[in-house]
């Protein structure tokens, strides 16, 4: 009889609740704890958990996907941002002993393992696919062997439970993360840093993104892969099983960062766009230099490694910071963000990297921007910020697929450009900063 009176939101609450159950101490199945909790009144169960009203009892919950390069994720999170459950199979480990990812075979390995990582997430959640309000997924941008398994997946995972899609683009889904857990309002600077890309954009709301600079070649996770491949880093035990941006990170922090000179990308343009394979040609050259004068042959590594990767990772940041200082100043020429409430939130795999914040950080403290970094299992790709942005979305009513045809309808995209280009603009104005900010 409880059970016909509940609405859906109050099992789910009494559900969430067994859960908490099962959390705090670890006993017995929520199916249990949902038919022994059933039997009490709606009021009782309320009080226990010290709810007021019955809409604190409900929260909607959004599961998402994610497998737009080599991480299987999933994850279920609740309108608060509180995670429920995740999952993550990373195939890192298996495309570096390839030399980089082979897109065929990250296709074969999201198909071996989206099942598992999805069950396992909700598992977690102590939840079942029929509790979940929505189904958000990556459907752009990233390799399309990859984005395609997810994209079916949670296309016929959303059909074949009846729940509305959410089609993801991976890059909002970075830039939004920090909403999660920090009041960043609209409309905010974003310096987006992965393996495939370097933006800068400003956020001005979930559907409205204008693009301040973008790279014209390499992405800088990309030239530090190649950078730590070409370093032959994968060679070192301990660093065997990072990336190569955390390869380079760990061995610059005993490194001079002045040791080596690198030039100085885009100098001449008066705008924000971003250039990192001059910087990695660079690299490869000093390689091959010290590599012939300490006579280093094979998998061997060069003794002045330290400095090297401090040199290198010096540039990257240098070049980072030089290019959101003058988004910062067309910002300001523009007025693209209000006066008394700037922001710059940087996100993407590269921003794990404590050198990297730190200088943005700086860059933040001397133009009076408030500077906000998701903490690093967050920057780096996984199915949280899926959920969470498809979280967003369902809540603002946006984006969310009802209809059978419209679900069907949807088809993944390999390249799709975030928002409106501004890059003419920033150009048109010459825009240079008087004095770089030093970190
Ligand atoms: O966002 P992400 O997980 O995947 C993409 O969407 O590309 O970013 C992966 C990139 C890799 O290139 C990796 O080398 C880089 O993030 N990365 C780092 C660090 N940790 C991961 N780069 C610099 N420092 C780190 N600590
Ligand atoms: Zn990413």
């Amino acid at each position: 009889t409880i059970m016909a009176a509940f609405k859906h939101g109050q099992i789910y609450a009494l559900l969430r609740y067994c859960r908490l159950l099962k959390n705090t101490r670890g006993i017995l199945k929520p199916e249990f704890h949902c038919l022994s909790y059933l039997q009490r009144s709606l009021s009782e169960v309320m009080q226990i958990n010290h709810f007021h009203t019955s809409s604190e009892f409900y929260r909607q919950v959004v599961l998402g996907i994610e497998t737009s390069c080599d991480d299987t994720g999933a994850a279920v999170v609740d309108d608060t941002g509180a995670v429920l459950g995740e999952a993550l199979h990373s195939q890192h480990s298996v495309h570096l002993k390839h030399g980089g990812i082979i897109p065929p075979v990250a296709q074969v390995m999201h198909q071996q393992n989206i099942k598992g990582v999805v069950n396992d997430a909700l598992e977690k959640a102590g939840l079942v696919l029929t509790d979940i309000d929505a189904i958000a997924t990556t459907v752009k941008p990233g390799l399309a062997l990859s984005l395609s398994v997810g994209t079916h997946y949670g296309k016929i995972l959303a059909l074949s439970a009846g729940k509305p899609f959410i089609p993801i683009h991976h890059m909002e889904a970075h830039a939004l993360t920090i909403r999660m857990a920090h009041k960043v309002e609209f409309p905010f600077l974003v310096l987006l840093l992965s393996g495939g890309h370097c933006l800068l954009v400003i956020a001005n709301s979930l559907d409205h993104w204008s693009i301040i600079g973008q790279t014209i070649d390499d992405a800088p996770g990309e030239a530090l892969d190649k950078g730590a491949r070409r370093l032959k880093l994968r060679n070192i035990r301990e660093f065997s099983s990072m990336s190569g941006g955390q390869a380079i990170e760990y061995l610059a922090a005993t490194g001079n960062p002045r040791a080596y000179e690198f030039p100085t990308p885009m100098w001449k343009y008066r705008d924000c766009s971003f250039s990192f394979s001059g910087l990695k040609n660079s690299l490869f050259k000093i390689i091959s230099r010290l590599e012939e004068k300490y006579e280093v042959e094979g998998g061997n590594i060069i003794p002045p490694i330290n400095d090297v990767c401090a040199s290198f990772q010096y540039a990257v940041t240098k070049h980072l910071v030089r290019q959101t200082q003058k988004a910062m100043v067309y910002i300001d020429v523009r007025d693209l963000l209000p006066k008394t409430n700037k922001i710059l939130v940087v996100s993407g795999g590269v921003a794990c990297n404590h050198y990297i914040r730190r200088a943005l950080q700086k860059l933040c403290d001397t133009t009076g921007y408030q500077f906000h970094c998701p903490p690093p299992n967050l920057c780096t790709d996984n199915g949280i910020m899926i959920a969470w942005n498809g979280m967003e979305r369902l809540k603002a009513k946006t984006g969310v697929l009802y209809k059978k045809e419209d679900i069907e309808a949807v088809v993944y995209q390999s390249k799709c450009q975030i928002g409106t280009d501004l890059t003419d603009d920033v150009r048109s104005l010459g825009i240079h900063a008087q004095k770089w900010v030093k970190f």
